[in-house]
């Protein structure tokens, strides 16, 4: 088993999950040169989809217990809702769009939240040899970025319009992974000019559709947004933007709970 790596046990004997940074320099110090091949933690419905040999060792640190992505959330705990902030360039609106839609979320309840500032995943262009949906991961990235998308149970993303278009990072960011985004519901919430970043979500929802997450038609549209950028920096909602997201996040429960079934089974 040489040059194979499997996450220490935690106290009391059970496996502990890692945070992103930990994986990263967890595969990053133990991985050998060239494979970057990590243990699954022998979750039996796990292996068969994610290329592990007969020993059970694959490409994707993945611990069951936080891979929602086929069972539907640990049993009693809130869903994991990401939150992806989906511009990343400087002075951009999608911080403080994000950080009120963030709050709003978790003033309402019902998901746990998992903010997601693409500036900080900063990952490169996606630059995996082999296609995602074989998990077969060689970059500490990649693996921690699936790590977490698996542990989410539904997404909301925040993204501006670009040129009648969705960004590139968040196209980027997307297409590292396949499995882990499937039969997860995916909101909302744009912004831009007159269009309030409509025409970037019209041509993201193939793209998402492809991947089988399930787009959903409640929104949080804003238009002007600069005009809603206040002094120091806070994004000013009013009571349509907040009923609106207060809408989306609702479906989001209703969805994320009916596609349970579907994520619990292979695929
Ligand atoms: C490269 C670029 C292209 C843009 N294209 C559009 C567009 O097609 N439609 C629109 O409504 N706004 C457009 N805008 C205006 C943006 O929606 C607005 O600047 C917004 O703040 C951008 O999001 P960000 O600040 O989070 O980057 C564009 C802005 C940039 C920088």
């Amino acid at each position: 088993m040489s040059g194979r790596a499997s996450l220490p046990p935690a106290p009391g004997g059970a496996r502990k999950r890692k945070t992103p940074a930990e994986q990263e320099t967890l595969a990053e110090s133990t991985a050998p040169a060239g494979t970057g091949r990590l243990r699954c933690l022998d979750h039996p419905r796990f292996l068969p989809a994610c290329a592990s040999d007969k020993d059970g060792w694959c490409e994707l640190m993945v611990d069951p217990a936080a891979d929602h992505s086929r069972t539907g959330g640990p049993a009693g705990a809130r869903p994991n809702l990401m939150l992806i902030i989906a511009s990343v360039r400087p002075g951009r609106a999608g911080l403080p769009v994000g950080e009120w839609f963030h709050g709003l979320a978790g003033a309402r309840g019902g998901f746990s939240l998992d903010r997601v500032d693409l500036l900080e995943l900063d990952l490169p262009f996606m630059n995996e040899p082999e296609h995602p949906r074989l998990r077969r991961y060689i970059y500490a990235h990649t693996r921690a970025w699936s790590a977490r998308v698996a542990a989410a149970d539904a997404f909301a993303f925040v993204m501006p319009e670009y040129n009648f278009g969705f960004s590139a990072p968040l196209k980027n960011a997307i297409d590292y992974l396949c499995h882990e985004w499937a039969y997860k519901p995916v909101g909302f919430v744009s912004y831009g000019g007159g269009s309030g970043g409509t025409r970037a979500v019209q041509l993201l929802k193939p793209v998402v559709s492809a991947l089988k997450m399930v787009p959903l038609p409640e929104a949080v549209a804003i238009p002007y947004v600069q005009r809603r950028i206040d002094d120091g920096g806070a994004f000013l909602a009013d009571a349509a933007l907040e009923e609106a997201a207060h809408t989306m996040l609702g479906e989001l429960l209703r969805w994320e709970q009916a596609l349970r079934p579907l994520r619990a089974r292979d695929h």
